[in-house]
């Protein structure tokens, strides 16, 4: 019996497949629309986890959402099509933006969705503040030293957690006061030690939706999270 691969060689896996460019569409459907598709962007046809998280966000009506790491774009469009008034899309490498780009003005709602290149909050302005943020993570844990060779890994790999351990510190400074921070996981990530980095922030997980589905070739558990401040 061959042993189970673990999560940085499953990564390494899921990153050659959204990286590979055979099979790989330049457009694909999802959730009742046909969205545009740039090599070097995270794949929404290649995961479930695009689908499951743009389903299940309680986009705030009217509100203000931000969106990290954008990707193709999916969640910040049907964030704008759901009803909220403004939405940020960030993402920190080149072909995501302009992926994201493509998608707004695909779906008209270039007008309410704003499009910045950057990492994690740092092209915002101090003063911005959201109802809700919302970033559907680089999961898997790869070694503090971990250099991303392309466009591909900073979808998959967050070298010592350090993204997550600033989306956390950094994050509830761009709330609104009733503003939520969410957070799309999986079970490739390491849950323990996210835990551990939002109690350092006063923060706790709660789970607000989970579903056992597949990323590529492997059974993942996906979940949506939300971090609330110890009373
Ligand atoms: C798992 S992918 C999700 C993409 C898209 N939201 C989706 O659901 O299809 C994670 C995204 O986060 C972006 N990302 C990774 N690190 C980032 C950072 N520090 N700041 C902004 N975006 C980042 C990646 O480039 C990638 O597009």
């Amino acid at each position: 019996m061959s042993a189970t691969p673990d999560a940085f060689e499953i990564g390494r896996r899921l990153a050659a497949r959204h990286r590979s460019l055979e099979e790989r569409p330049k457009e694909f459907e999802l959730l009742g629309r046909s969205w545009d598709l740039l090599p070097g962007v995270f794949a929404p046809v290649w995961t479930t986890s695009t689908e499951v998280f743009s389903a299940w966000l309680p986009y705030p009506p009217g509100g203000s959402f931000l969106e990290i790491g954008s990707g193709t774009g999916v969640t910040a469009v049907m964030a704008a099509l759901s009803g909220c008034a403004q939405v940020t899309a960030v993402d920190i490498t080149e072909p995501a933006v302009r992926n994201t780009r493509l998608n707004t003005a695909r779906h008209h709602v270039a007008d309410r969705v704003r499009v910045l290149r950057g990492d994690l909050f740092d092209a915002l302005g101090g003063d911005d503040r959201f109802d809700m943020i919302f970033w559907n993570s680089n999961v898997v844990e790869a070694p503090e030293r971990f250099a991303y060779e392309d466009d591909i890994q900073p979808a998959i790999f967050d070298p010592g957690y350090a993204a997550h351990a600033r989306y956390l510190r950094h994050g509830p400074r761009h709330l609104t006061e009733e503003g939520r921070l969410l957070l799309g996981f999986n079970s490739l990530g390491n849950l323990d030690r996210l835990n551990r980095l939002a109690a350092e922030r006063g923060l706790r997980t709660v789970t607000r939706h989970s579903v056992s589905r597949r990323a590529g070739d492997f059974a993942v558990d996906f979940l949506l999270l939300e971090f609330l401040r110890f009373e």
